[in-house]
């Protein structure tokens, strides 16, 4: 798409998202102070930003793995029936693991997530997402964390993207459709 048919209204700028990561990032050392490894958990391709700054905030023992769960396509709808579509590299049983997701929408990826990982039996299992829009949601489930709540706007930046585009702002924008005109 060479002349995209929308712009982007900034909505949370990096300075607020760094401010607020710093503030997550302190409730969830105390969370899991305790711990000899937590594995952070970053759902691919959207928290790709997130994690890396959040990780480096956590001054824990870490260790990072990626899942990847299929959800949207290029649409912008849910598609509702998740997949795994790439599994963890290590094991988690008996470890102390944080999911961490980009926007917790209907919540379908976050619940078949969290339900497939519980399975491997974690010693504990929590979770943070970067945004969450509780007007959209299908599935009764919050994150135990969460950055901003927003609006049932779409959005992309900071990893997010609108078909794989826009990953690489440094804010959170809202999506604003031109007249087709
Ligand atoms: P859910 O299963 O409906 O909760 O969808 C969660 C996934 O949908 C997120 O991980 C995002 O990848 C994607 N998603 C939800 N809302 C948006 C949005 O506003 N912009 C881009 N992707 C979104
Ligand atoms: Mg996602």
């Amino acid at each position: 798409m060479t002349h995209p048919n929308y712009v982007i209204d900034e909505m949370i700028s990096a300075k607020a998202i760094a401010a607020r990561i710093e503030d997550l990032a302190r409730d969830i050392r105390s969370e899991f102070a305790d711990t000899n490894k937590l594995v952070v958990v970053g759902l691919l391709r959207g928290s790709f930003v997130f994690i890396a700054d959040l990780v480096r905030e956590l001054d824990l023992p870490v260790e990072v793995d990626f899942l990847e769960a299929s959800s949207y396509g290029d649409g912008m709808e849910s598609t509702r029936e998740v997949r795994i579509l790439k599994d963890l590299r290590g094991r988690i049983e008996g470890r102390d693991v944080l999911i961490v997701e980009d926007i917790v929408d209907t919540g379908h990826t976050l619940a078949h997530v969290t339900k497939f990982l519980w399975s491997r039996k974690p010693a504990r299992m929590k979770t943070i997402a970067l945004l969450d829009k509780p007007a959209r949601r299908e599935v009764d489930l919050k994150a135990d964390w969460i950055g901003f709540e927003i609006p049932d706007e779409f959005v992309v930046g900071y990893g997010i993207d609108f078909a794989q585009r826009n990953r690489n702002l440094g804010f959170i924008g809202k999506v604003r459709f031109l007249d087709e005109a």
